[in-house]
């Protein structure tokens, strides 16, 4: 591969979940700016009228290195391309597959081709936004397809991100031939958490046919779920209110949330929890000090016996200079 530029770019553009008012300037910018156009078909329908005078290359759902190769070949040959992923191109979209075919071809960052990421709002963040503010703590986001991922894979992260307490994002969650993996997933899910873990199912987000079904773990496979929905399942303390779900910022209910914003016993504002690791380690220790064996703690917390030892072992730091950095920190 030659090291002179060819003037060729690959641009992977996150066109986010299907308006245009949602698209970020970047990525309507990068589309005009393209020579070449290549998408999956539908993705070139949501774009259609940013597309005159451009050379537009459709492909079908599962050509997907294809895509890739084809990118590449129209930026050797010094052209402009935007390779176009709904949602974020980083996010189960393109920008995996584009690489993958890039360094097979010998291709460097400092090689013939430029390459830019242009980010969009993924599924989750846009089906979030239409329900209320789920993901307000930790999340994480799994895909039911099984085409390039074995179950058992999936399973597994299933089965952790259950156990976890995770806000979880179903993406990919059933199509005409993969009805049960979404029913495997809710069978995973009740062995960890309440069936009235409160579910939203959001089809066609910011599209024309956009649908919103609130339920819960109990009855989310029963819901109408298609290729173009993203399920979300809440943790142990989401609740829906108003026809909005939402995920409190943290699990103490630290600040007392009427009357005069003062804290709950224990508690000082501006500094970590009594249970945060500063808090939890010395109580740690005074239990272990009092008898308490080290399995027994594990067991208590749920954590493995090698990792409380760890701890338990750790070289006792000054509480008050790590709570002094703590208080810097931002909240939100
Ligand atoms: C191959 S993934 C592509 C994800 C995309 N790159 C993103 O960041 O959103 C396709 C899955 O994304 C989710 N999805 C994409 N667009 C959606 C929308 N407008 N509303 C709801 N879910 C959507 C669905 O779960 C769908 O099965």
């Amino acid at each position: 591969m030659s090291d002179i530029k060819s003037g060729g770019k690959i641009m992977l553009v996150g066109i986010g979940p299907g308006s245009h008012d949602h698209m970020t300037h970047r990525a309507r910018a990068a589309i005009a700016e393209a020579d070449v156009v290549v998408g999956y078909v539908t993705y070139i329908k949501l774009v259609a009228d940013l597309l005159e005078g451009k050379e537009v290359m459709r492909k079908g759902m599962t050509e997907e290195l294809d895509r890739a190769v084809h990118a590449l070949e129209f930026a050797r040959a010094g052209k402009k391309v935007a390779l176009i992923s709904s949602g974020d191109a980083g996010v189960y979209g393109m920008a995996g597959p584009t690489y993958e075919v890039l360094f097979q071809a010998g291709w460097t960052p400092e090689s013939d081709v430029a390459v830019e990421v242009v980010p969009g709002a993924s599924a989750i963040n846009a089906c979030a936004a239409l329900v209320g503010a789920p993901l307000t703590h930790d999340f994480c986001s799994i895909s039911l397809s099984d085409l390039l991922t074995p179950w058992p894979v999936i399973a597994r992260r299933l089965d952790a991100a259950a156990a976890a307490d995770f806000v979880v994002a179903l993406y990919n969650p059933k199509s005409g031939r993969r009805t049960q993996q979404i029913v495997q997933a809710q069978q995973l899910f009740l062995r960890h958490r309440s069936p009235e873990t409160p579910v939203a199912v959001v089809k066609s987000a910011y599209r024309r046919r956009e649908r919103i079904e609130f339920t819960t773990l109990a009855s989310m496979s029963e819901c109408d779920i298609g290729m173009l929905t993203t399920v979300l399942i809440g943790n142990s303390n989401t609740f829906v209110r108003h026809g909005l779900m939402v995920t409190p910022r943290g699990y103490a209910n630290k600040y007392e949330l009427h009357g005069d914003g003062s804290t709950r016993e224990g508690e000082k504002p501006g500094r970590s929890l009594s249970t945060g690791l500063i808090g939890w380690t010395e109580n740690l220790r005074l239990d272990h000090a009092d008898g308490v064996s080290v399995a027994a703690l594990a067991l208590r917390h749920k954590l493995p016996t090698d990792y409380i030892e760890m701890v338990l072992n750790a070289p006792v730091e000054d509480a008050a200079a790590q709570e002094a950095v703590a208080i810097e920190e931002p909240e939100a």
